[in-house]
């Protein structure tokens, strides 16, 4: 079974999710550490309870984004991780980072990636007036929210909605497709090329691309 390491910064919905299909079965992972950058992340302590080992590599600590991740890296090493997934992680990684964990760094992005890549994602959204938003599921590249893109789900954007009914859409969304999207890497059933993502096998065509769905 793959061993996964989950990195957060606050409450650890996507998280959750994570560890509800891993106790429902779906999700054929260990899920070894969930570690997070702020000593005060709520996700921590949901995950303790859950009876995962968590810690916290506080990022206020450190001189420089260099010896944080060094830090972080060296935390999350202990748990020798196939995947280690960015759950509403809200660091900036740097190359060399990324670089350590190339083609097993998997992060979760509240936006349809190119669009919008950074902060504010629905509120830019909304001023922009786009009809359609949704997440991404991508591998971690050192650009910033880029890299090859796993799945993406896509949701309306509707009369009357705000910041919080727009994101609360997109949330539903995410939880969905990143235990989707974990199980796959998990099934090895994830090929990169080029830049692009395969899912091989049975159902991989269609199954990547997820309808824009109203619930
Ligand atoms: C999620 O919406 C996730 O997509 C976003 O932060 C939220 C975390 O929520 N991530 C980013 O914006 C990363 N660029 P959660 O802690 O409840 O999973």
């Amino acid at each position: 079974m793959k061993n996964i390491v989950i990195l957060i910064s606050g409450r650890g919905s996507n998280m959750d999710a994570l560890i509800a299909a891993r106790d429902a079965g779906t999700l054929p992972v260990n899920i070894a550490a969930v570690i997070s950058n702020r000593p005060d992340a709520a996700g921590l302590e949901t995950a303790a309870r859950a009876g995962i080992v968590t810690h916290y590599v506080d990022h206020r600590g450190f001189a420089d984004r260099e010896r944080f991740d060094a830090a972080l890296a060296e935390c999350i090493d202990q748990f020798d991780p196939d995947l280690v997934v960015l759950a509403g992680f809200m660091r900036i990684l740097s190359d060399g980072f990324v670089r350590h964990y190339a083609g097993r760094l998997m992060n979760i992005h509240p936006s349809l990636l190119p669009a919008f890549p950074g902060l504010h994602t629905h509120r830019r959204a909304l001023a922009e007036g786009v009809r359609i938003h949704g997440c991404t599921v991508h591998f971690v590249t050192p650009a910033l929210d880029h890299g090859p893109i796993v799945i993406q789900a896509a949701v309306p954007v509707l009369d009357g909605d705000d910041e919080a009914s727009l994101a609360a859409r997109v949330l539903r969304e995410e939880h969905r497709i990143y235990p989707q999207a974990v199980r796959w890497f998990a099934q090895g059933r994830l090929v990169v090329a080029d830049g692009r993502v395969r899912v091989t096998g049975e159902q991989a065509e269609g199954a990547a691309l997820v309808a824009p769905q109203e619930r």
